[in-house]
């Protein structure tokens, strides 16, 4: 939800903006803008719609930026519609502040009347710009009071004297990786500005800001929405996400909550916002920039959709340690703890709630604990019991989607233990957990979860297992036998892939259809959701999940002749009658004239008669069946969605990590 990238270096900026962009023009792409400061000037463009429309006014453009300081934003419209004018960089009065945000600045209202009535004037609809004005007066105030009038590069240089002698702070300089560490002795004024006018906000944001007169740094700063920093060898890079400066670096450096980062040639400079310096925490980015390009393939998802196998394994990797016991990333809770856990939560939305779905039937089956599933834009608002006692369990791709991150802050407020189960290192949700599983499932850069989910759905049954571990309900034994079973299931899911083919010949088929309704029992029904999901986002058709069950209790009046009814089958050999009782079902969706497309086990063969089209998939056992299941799902929606002509890399409206609530 919005990509921001910000840059100081001695590459030329705007090239260095540009390409982060691209990669991360996944997270909005409504508009698109960029600043450089070069040569005593600031330089702004930007544009609605795609960032092809921006690459195109620069290139058409016969004023070059130049300059090696810049930065640029990737815009999903909050405050004002996707124009011109709303886009980012956002400029003061001076037109010598420019600022780029990610979040929602929540009293912008307020603000902006006491900006008007003060004398400036905004010219767009959206909350950043009052964070330009606010900035533009912080700045004055700051050189007033040290003497200096500004407006030049040399009186700047005096103002960030002035600033580092009256500051009397040392900066914690962490030098950028190979240079050499000559951070300044304090904040600079640009930062110290910041930080001030951070000060004044509520609601989540992201925020980078340049300044004319400051071409030697760029400044950030975060409060509940993402922000890292790349450390590269006389540069550094701010942005939404390591993606965006990959091709540069793979040193990375955390940004914590209610914090503001200088980045300088030489070093980066953390503060809190009381003005305090920070250490903040340096890791190395295990993937590189080839795994976030597209590999040969025309879309993100479908390269996204083959690496699955990949995906899992890698997610699935030495989680049995030699003792034979789960194990957890991060763990700061102990064995009792665990083991006092009376109750599970889990939180999540989107595709990484139909992972939780699946979860619990597996948690319940194998702990004997209660398990909820909640919505997590629900689940803060609805008083949920939670105590010392509580496993609230936060599963969430990015890291960063802001319901997943409230409803991990409202749990941790009311003494629950919270474990997150999270594809994106130094995101923000495994910070806030007790406990973290990654998913190494690389970076995906299609909105639509593919890869992830299967590595969500994957972890979360770890994660029971570790439970029915630690409570000493499920024996070292049966643990060891489920992961083994587990370890299986990538070879399971690379031979599932390998048939899909038919898949896409009858998605193609079915490229006119008005609406696709989708049965499942048991995990098959949180299938059946994903399934329906995935062609929403993608194909922008009318696609519903049931309950097999639920569909003569109203859904059944739906269905008229030639409608495509999906049903997911359970295994013959998995619970009690339930195979028996969707067979009826499909039957009786069949008698109504529906199109039945029946994904079924192999061997299944009581349900051939009543299958239009029966998609096959390897017998598994009935808690792992969704890891293959899901597959035709997928690549039915995106086949679909291909036909209709539509970008299933950048759905309308979509964007994929989500922060704002
Ligand atoms: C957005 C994306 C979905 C995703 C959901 C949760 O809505 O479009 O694809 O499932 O966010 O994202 P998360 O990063 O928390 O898994």
């Amino acid at each position: 939800m919005c990509g921001i990238i910000g840059y100081v270096g001695a590459q030329p900026a705007l090239e260095v903006v540009l390409s982060g962009l691209r990669r991360l023009e996944y997270r909005g792409y409504d508009s698109a803008g960029v600043a450089v400061v070069g040569a005593g000037v600031l330089r702004t463009e930007r544009r609605a719609g795609r960032l092809a429309n921006l690459e195109k006014v620069l290139d058409e453009g016969s004023d070059a930026m130049p300059g090696t300081t810049g930065m640029g934003h990737t815009r999903w419209a909050t405050h004002g519609g996707p124009t011109d004018v709303n886009a980012h960089p956002h400029t003061d009065c001076t037109g010598t502040v420019a600022v780029i945000h990610n979040g929602i600045i929540e009293n912008f209202a307020e603000l902006r009347t006491e900006l008007e009535n003060s004398g400036h004037e905004l010219t767009s609809e959206t909350d950043t710009e009052v964070v330009a004005h606010l900035l533009e007066i912080e700045i004055a105030r700051s050189r007033a009071a040290s003497g200096s009038t500004g407006g030049s590069a040399t009186t700047a240089a005096a103002a960030v004297a002035a600033a580092a002698a009256t500051a009397g702070t040392a900066g914690s300089s962490g030098a950028a990786g190979g240079a050499a560490d000559t951070g300044p002795t304090g904040p600079h004024p640009l930062t110290e500005a910041l930080r001030a006018v951070c000060r004044r906000l509520q609601g989540a944001f992201t925020l980078v800001v340049l300044h004319q007169d400051h071409p030697e740094v760029v400044v950030g700063a975060r409060r509940n929405s993402p922000l890292v920093v790349g450390l590269g060898a006389g540069e550094a890079f701010l942005a939404s996400d390591v993606s965006a400066f990959i091709a540069h670096t793979r040193e990375a450096l955390e940004i914590g909550q209610d914090q503001v980062v200088e980045a300088r040639r030489d070093g980066v400079t953390i503060y809190d916002f009381a003005g305090t310096p920070i250490e903040g925490r340096r890791y190395h980015v295990d993937w590189d920039a080839s795994a976030a390009e597209k590999g040969g393939f025309p879309y993100f998802m479908l390269k996204e959709i083959s690496e699955q196998p990949a995906a899992l394994a890698d997610t699935l990797r030495g989680r049995l340690s030699p003792e034979g016991s789960i194990v957890l990333d991060e763990e700061r809770l102990s064995d009792q703890d665990f083991r006092d856990i009376d109750k599970v939560f889990i939180v999540a939305c989107g595709t990484a709630y139909h992972a939780g779905l699946i979860a619990k039937y597996a948690i319940e089956h194998w702990t004997r604990l209660p398990c909820e599933v909640e919505m997590a834009s629900e689940f803060r608002y609805r008083d949920p019991v939670l105590d010392r006692s509580t496993l609230v369990v936060a599963i969430s791709q990015s890291g960063e989607t802001l319901d997943t991150l409230m409803a991990v802050k409202h749990a941790r407020e009311q003494k629950a233990r919270v474990l997150a189960i999270c594809n994106t290192n130094g995101s923000t949700i495994p910070r806030e957990s007790d406990a973290v599983l990654y998913t190494r499932c690389g970076p995906e850069v299609g909105v639509a979860a593919t890869k992830t989910f299967l590595g969500q759905v994957a972890a979360c049954l770890l994660v029971g297992l570790f439970l029915a571990q630690t409570r000493g309900v499920l024996y070292g034994d049966e643990v060891a036998a489920y992961v083994d079973r587990l370890q299986r299931m990538p070879e399971l899911v690379r031979r599932t892939l390998g048939t899909v083919e038919p898949v896409r010949e009858l998605a193609r088929s079915l490229a006119g259809a008005k609406a696709v309704l989708f049965l499942g029992r048991h995990v098959g029904y949180p299938v059946a959701l994903e399934g329906a999901l995935k062609l929403k986002e993608l194909a922008y058709m009318h696609a519903e999940g049931f309950p097999a069950g639920e569909l003569k209790h109203g859904p059944i009046a739906l269905i008229e002749p030639g409608l495509p009814v999906v049903v997911v089958v359970p295994s013959p050999r998995g619970r009690a009658n339930l195979h028996g009782k969707i067979v009826s079902n499909i039957q009786e969706v069949r008698a109504r004239g529906a199109r039945t497309i029946v994904i079924a086990e192999e061997g299944d063969t009581a349900v051939e008669p009543y299958a239009d089209h029966l998609i096959r998939v390897p017998a598994t056992s009935s808690l792992l069946a969704p890891l293959v299941t899901t597959l035709p799902l997928q690549v039915f929606a995106c086949e679909l969605a291909l036909a209709r002509g539509l970008d299933v890399d950048q759905p309308r409206n979509l964007a994929k990590s989500v922060t704002v609530e």
